[in-house]
């Protein structure tokens, strides 16, 4: 559908540029401006305003949610201080097929906790994202060339509000993965839980720290990719299409 708008888009401009004798304004794709680092925050972007949660999580960081030793789900904090740094690892032919992986370390020595995308047992579309200490899925990583915006993929990403038995039941925002069905009639589903908000996950620049001696993580395979400067700066208005 998005391609097809466009290339009706081109065909309109240029009928009009045939028709014209002064130039008209080309209008040009823009998108916000990028930088290189190896570390990053995520920062969540609610892409329909109308879903978004009460108190609103637009541009609050990611975070963790300890749910037991070298166990956590993937939550939010307004706080940039508890904000979690990321890096892509792999190689750089890894990187070419998607196949790296998003850590981030935790502990002391500091160890790499993956981000994992675990299936809910009692659907098929929705997977719930972990951060435990271990691997991280493979795929998960921010959206290369072509692709103008730089995002966490694979999409779609939801944050929902679900009470945690760790924590007697009490509610916390936590990130899920939802992927997409078509139907018989052609129809794409976005399957988006009820009371989630679809959301994507922008890397901001951070600087990736040093490693202690003795530590059980490695940046030797971390990833410079591009992030956002800041991301709550971003005026998505004048940006796309
Ligand atoms: C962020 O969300 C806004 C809507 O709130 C949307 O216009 C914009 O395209 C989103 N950014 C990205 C990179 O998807
Ligand atoms: C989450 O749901 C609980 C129970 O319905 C509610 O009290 C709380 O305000 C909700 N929080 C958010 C962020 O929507
Ligand atoms: C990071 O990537 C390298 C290269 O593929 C691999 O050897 C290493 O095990 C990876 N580390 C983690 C924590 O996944």
């Amino acid at each position: 559908m998005f391609a097809s708008a466009f290339v009706l888009g081109l065909v309109g401009l240029a009928g009009l540029a045939a028709a014209s004798p002064v130039p008209d304004l080309p209008v040009v794709p823009r998108y916000p401006g990028t930088a290189l680092s190896k570390g990053f925050h995520l920062v969540i972007n609610v892409t329909d305003d109308c879903k978004d949660l009460h108190p609103s999580i637009q541009n609050t960081y990611v975070t963790s949610i300890h749910t037991g030793a070298g166990l956590a789900l993937v939550g939010n904090s307004p706080q940039p201080q508890y904000a979690r740094i990321f890096y892509q690892n792999g190689t750089a032919e890894e990187k070419r097929f998607g196949a790296v992986t998003t850590i981030s370390d935790s502990g002391t020595p500091p160890f790499p906790s993956g981000l994992k995308l675990v299936k809910d047992p009692a659907s098929e579309t929705v997977s719930t994202a972990h951060l435990d200490a271990g691997l991280g899925s493979e795929g998960v990583g921010i959206a290369a060339f072509p692709e103008p915006y730089a995002f966490l993929t694979p999409e779609t990403y939801a944050a929902c509000n679900e009470s945690l038995p760790y924590y007697q039941g009490r509610y916390f925002v936590i990130i899920k993965q939802v992927k997409l069905t078509v139907g018989e009639n052609g129809r794409v589903n976005r399957n988006i839980p009820e009371g989630c908000a679809p959301v994507r996950l922008l890397p901001e620049c951070t600087h990736l720290n040093d490693l202690p001696k003795g530590s059980y993580s490695s940046h030797e395979f971390a990833i410079e990719d591009r992030c956002y400067k800041d991301v709550k700066s971003i005026k998505w208005g004048g940006y796309g299409p």
